[in-house]
């Protein structure tokens, strides 16, 4: 450990914290203009930061290699900086693009969301830093707005065509209650999410296989979806209407068929998990989440043999429900159970994958967190 004070010989301004994010339902739907329903995970990306009124920004990371990383704040452009660097690079960019006139700052970073899970540590780092800036530099920004900025950072500084939904997730999420959101205007209602007072807990399991949203599967993804909401004369996917989605399925090329068809069918899922959750019946999402990974498997395929297994071995070991969770293709899974076969299920997803060969999973049980805020 090496605190701020070692690494930059100065006193800092503050400690700020954004969490990393699961997804209840709601997968591939968010550039799509649909709705989600995320929760943030105690697991946060935490920053010790001070200003500075010389344009240079200073980042050090305790996950880093020990070395800090010093950049012009005038001299930021998109593809100058890569690594975890990046990150809080592309916000203090993506502010400054955004018309805000704010200079630099050295920021210590310290996070425990695991990276490569699909457990969103880049949107945490992202969201931090805009928050830190929002405080240092008095901007009067909302937590959409920082969002919003901090997604424009990554799709146009780090190169990561991603929607809308972890950084909503990790500004905008409170303590004990789901996000649902309608990523079209960004609309949001926080949904109680009493999982212990029904004895009930989220188990998330991570497969430990590396999910990486940079290698261009993603990219492809939502360009299909796109191409096909221009076929059939849609803004976007969010506005084809379920009971229609049989003859609009007939007028696309069978390749975009089984996008279109999780699309559409994953916004309802979201819309019939939200109504369970008001009903007070937190049971009935595991079916939800059971179906929703059904999709994302055979319809989406973005699931592993390492996630579907996951999944499998959850269900068969008693929970309610499981599904992968963020954008595929690895990263983590999550299963809605008992509370009392919370170390069964996760002790049994263990065995299938020391049975298939595969590298022992991480598990722990989440409960809702609160959203990026200053803590120090
Ligand atoms: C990643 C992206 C999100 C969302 C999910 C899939 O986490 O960053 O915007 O598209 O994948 O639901």
């Amino acid at each position: 450990m090496a605190d701020f004070q070692s690494v930059f010989g100065a006193t800092p301004t503050g400690v700020w914290a954004a969490p990393g994010r699961v997804n209840l339902i709601g997968e591939h739907t968010d550039y799509n203009d649909g709705f989600v329903l995320p929760v943030a995970l105690p697991h946060a990306a935490k920053a010790t930061a001070r200003r500075r009124d010389d344009g240079v920004l200073r980042l050090f990371s305790e996950q880093g290699d020990g070395e800090v990383t010093e950049l012009r704040v005038d001299g930021l452009a998109p593809g100058s900086v890569t690594g975890w660097a990046a990150y809080p690079a592309a916000v203090v960019w993506a502010l400054r693009e955004a018309g805000h006139d704010v200079g630099g700052a050295d920021f210590h970073f310290d996070s425990d969301v695991p990276s490569g899970a699909g457990l969103s540590s880049s949107a945490a780092l992202e969201c931090v830093v805009a928050t830190a800036y929002r405080d240092l530099y008095e901007l009067e920004l909302t937590g959409p707005e920082l969002a919003l900025i901090a997604q424009r950072a990554e799709n146009a500084f780090v190169g990561v065509p991603c929607g809308v939904m972890d950084q909503m997730a990790s500004m905008c999420c409170v303590e004990g209650a789901a996000l649902f959101l309608d990523t079209r205007d960004l609309a949001h209602r926080h949904v109680p999410l009493d999982l212990a007072g029904q004895g009930l807990r989220l188990l998330v399991i991570d497969t430990r296989v590396k999910h990486d949203l940079g290698d261009g599967a993603y990219a492809e993804l939502r360009a299909g979806c796109e191409r096909a909401a221009e076929l059939l004369g849609l803004r976007a996917l969010r506005d084809l209407p379920p009971d229609r989605l049989p003859q609009a399925l007939d007028r696309l090329p069978a390749e975009l068929r089984p996008l279109v068809r999780h699309v559409v069918t994953e916004d309802v899922r979201v819309e019939q998990a939200v109504a369970r959750l008001d009903a007070g019946d937190l049971a009935a999402l595991g079916p939800i989440l059971s179906a929703g990974h059904a999709s994302l498997r055979d319809d989406y395929r973005v699931s592993c043999p390492e996630t579907d297994l996951a999944v499998a071995a959850a269900v068969a070991a008693g929970a309610l429900g499981a599904r992968m969770t963020g954008g595929g293709f690895g990263g983590s899974v999550l299963a809605l159970v008992e509370a009392g076969t919370l170390d069964h299920v996760a002790a049994a997803v263990t065995t299938a994958f020391s049975d298939a060969g595969y590298a022992a999973p991480r598990t722990f049980a989440a409960t809702p967190a609160a959203g990026a805020r200053r803590v120090g």
